[in-house]
C-alpha cells in the first residue's frame, strides 16, 4: 500500500482546497491511500518558543505522518500570487528539528484551487523553489489547475464537478505511478 500525505493549505470550512483534498482521499487509485494532515493547530512559528518549548505536538504529528508517508501532496490556495503564509509556516516548523531529513527525496506533488481564472498557477509555482530547498523530488509531470472553483464545489466546499473529478483522479494516478 502507497501513503500519501496530503496537506490543504486552508483553514477556512468550505475550503476548496481542503474540499479538493477531501476528494482525492475519494479518488486514490487501487493501492494509495491518501491521508489528511491538518494544519490547523500549527503556531506561528517563533524561535524562541521553539528554543524553549521545542516542537510544538501539532508539528510533531505531522513529522511522523510525512516520515511515515511514501509521497506528499501539497493542496494550495494562492494568495497575493504566491504561497498562503499558513502554509508555508506550517511546512517551516515542519522543516526544524529532524524535520530536514524527512523532506529529502520525499516526492511531492502540489495541486489548487480558485475562484479565479488562473487555478493557483503561481501558488504552485511559488512553492518550487521550497521543495527545492528541502531537497524533495517535486512531481512536475502532471498539473493540475483548478480555476472559476464556485460552481464546482457545493456549499460544504465538497468536489461535485465530473470533469474536474476525472482530472484529479488522473492526476492521482500519475503521481502514485511514478512512487
Ligand atoms: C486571495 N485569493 C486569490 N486568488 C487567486 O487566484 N490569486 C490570488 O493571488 C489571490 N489572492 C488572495 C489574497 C488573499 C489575502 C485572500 C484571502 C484571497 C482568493 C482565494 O483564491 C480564495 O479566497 C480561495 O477561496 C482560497 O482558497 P480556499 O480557502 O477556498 O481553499
Amino acid at each position: 500500500m502507497t501513503t500519501i500525505l496530503g496537506l490543504s493549505g486552508s483553514l477556512r470550512r468550505a475550503s476548496y482546497n481542503s474540499g479538493l483534498l477531501r476528494a482525492a482521499v475519494e479518488l486514490a487509485p487501487d493501492g494509495v491511500t491518501v491521508q489528511i494532515g491538518s494544519i490547523h493547530e500549527v503556531p506561528l512559528y517563533d524561535a524562541d518558543k521553539e528554543a524553549e518549548s521545542g516542537l510544538p505536538p501539532a508539528v510533531k504529528t505531522l513529522q511522523d505522518q510525512l516520515a511515515a508517508a511514501d509521497a506528499l501532496l501539497l493542496v494550495t490556495p494562492e494568495y497575493n500570487n504566491g504561497v498562503p503564509g499558513v502554509f508555508k509556516n506550517a511546512i517551516d516548523w515542519m522543516s526544524r528539528g529532524p524535520g530536514l531529513e524527512i523532506f529529502v527525496g520525499k516526492p511531492v506533488a502540489v495541486i489548487g484551487a480558485s475562484p479565479g481564472g488562473f487555478g493557483t498557477v503561481l501558488a504552485q509555482d511559488h512553492w518550487l523553489p521550497v521543495l527545492r530547498t528541502l531537497r524533495t523530488r517535486p512531481w512536475v509531470e502532471g498539473r493540475l489547475l483548478v480555476s472559476r472553483a464556485g460552481p464546482l464545489f457545493n456549499d460544504d466546499g465538497n468536489l461535485v464537478d465530473e470533469t474536474t473529478r476525472e482530472q484529479l483522479f488522473a492526476f492521482l494516478t500519475g503521481f502514485s505511478e511514478a512512487l
